[in-house]
């Protein structure tokens, strides 16, 4: 994609970085086993190689800073030492680790570069003002940023900055929107190819064009859904998960106390207005359950909707919604997922979530997924090499699908002009 015409940002091979110092802002945030704290899947790592590799053969001298959470967010954050080790493997050269983020050590790491040489900096995390800022408790515009201690120990012993952390585009922090106020900046070949894919899903997708809405992140599967309704990207929602749910309740199912209490207990029910609006409006374009899937003496069991309410919670869509997804997926030009269709984890209720990912897989249509319970789910039931595209960004791809402008989009096309 050429960044200038489509997208306003100018992309990395549009500079020399023959013995230049770059500041590269990856996002390399992994799933970690809550026990070991050691990365559980390395799908981030592996697609920062592309930009990294051009920048070795360029010549480049590579500062890289990057954010590593927990999974109880900012609990615990752990160093990066692993990731360093496993872009040293995938690479086949060293980069080196420094648990410091841009204090003295840090500083003195980039200042010894030498051209092809790579340091990965401590976790950005640790950092307050870069939680801070995103989590809103400290407002501050680009400009302001520029005297945090990140901006000012790091901006001035660099050349340039180069971002390909798109995953982590919804954050207003340092590290994503302040530097281009100051450097010549570019985005990485990723960025560019999360964009395109995106773009095609909202802009130019084959059609008819499905969405899956699964999953528990309702706020999510609602943003989105309310956009692509609005401006015709989608012809067909297909709800599952607690999604479906509400859409049932809109529809005026009783789902049984236990099924209603879920969701009036984390707040889901303001979204059953909004439903009934969407339903309203754009009707048939919306496909809920005709089925959900419960468990009894520890066997699956289904309910129709006419023969609700039940007793019991329920997990899964059941197999007559099954074949009516599987039918439209069969006839989509363009497949969008966010979420599970059910508790997938559990053997009981991975027949929705399962067949799903069968069919996309079979499908002829262009798909993408993203987000990362979505992508877990995805590889545990099928060999996504079979998805067109599987975006690394969840919250970013979700805000982008949801028309939301993203802090660090508009950051890069601000800097357009800052060039060396
Ligand atoms: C993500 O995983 O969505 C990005 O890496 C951003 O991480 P965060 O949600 O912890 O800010």
């Amino acid at each position: 994609m050429d960044g200038k015409i489509e997208t306003g940002i100018r992309s990395m091979e549009e500079f020399n970085y023959k013995d230049k110092t770059v500041l590269l802002r990856l996002d390399v945030n992994s799933p970690i086993d809550p026990e070991t704290k050691k990365i559980v899947s390395e799908n981030r790592i592996n697609k920062s190689i592309p930009t990294l590799t051009y920048l070795i053969e360029q010549g480049a001298k590579i500062a890289i800073i990057a954010h590593q959470g927990d999974t109880l967010d900012y609990h615990n954050l752990i160093s990066m030492k692993e990731h360093a080790e496993k872009l040293s493997q995938r690479l086949g050269r060293e980069v080196k680790y420094i648990d410091d983020v841009c204090g003295l050590a840090a500083q003195e790491a980039v200042k010894n570069l030498k051209s092809g040489e790579l340091v990965l900096l401590g976790n950005l995390r640790y950092l307050s003002e870069e939680i801070s800022t995103f989590e809103d408790a400290v407002k501050l515009e680009a400009h302001e940023m520029l005297n945090t201690y990140l901006v000012r120990s790091l901006a001035p012993i660099v050349d340039c900055y180069v971002n390909d952390a798109f995953a982590a585009a919804h954050r207003n922090a340092p590290s994503m929107v302040a530097f281009q106020e100051l450097l010549p900046t570019a985005a990485g070949s990723l960025m560019f190819k999360e964009i395109s894919a995106l773009t095609k899903v909202m802009e130019t997708p084959d059609k008819p064009s499905v969405f899956v809405l699964g999953g528990l992140k309702i706020s999510d599967a609602f943003g989105m859904m309310k956009q692509v309704l609005e401006n015709g990207s989608a012809d067909k929602i297909l709800c599952a998960g607690i999604t479906g749910h509400i859409m049932l309740m809109a529809q005026g199912y009783d789902l049984g106390e236990a099924n209603i209490k879920f969701i009036k207990d984390r707040k889901l029910d303001v979204f059953i207005e909004p439903a009934k609006d969407y339903l309203q409006k754009y009707g048939e374009k919306i496909v809920y359950p005709v089925d959900i899937a419960y468990e009894e003496d520890g066997v699956r069991k289904e309910v129709c909707i006419e023969d609700l309410p039940t007793s019991r919670m329920c997990m899964d869509i059941g197999h007559k919604t099954i074949e009516i997804l599987e039918e439209e997926l069969a006839k989509a030009g363009t497949i969008f997922v966010n979420g599970p269709a059910g508790v997938y984890e559990n053997k009981i209720f991975e027949d929705g979530t399962k067949a799903i990912w069968n069919s996309i897989a079979e499908a002829k249509g262009y798909s993408v997924i993203g987000g990362g319970d979505t992508v877990s789910a995805a590889q545990r039931f099928i060999d996504t090499s079979k998805i067109n595209y599987v975006c690394t960004a969840g919250g970013a791809m979700v805000r982008f699908l949801s028309g939301v402008k993203l802090p660090l989009i508009e950051a890069m096309k601000k800097a357009y002009n800052k060039t060396f």
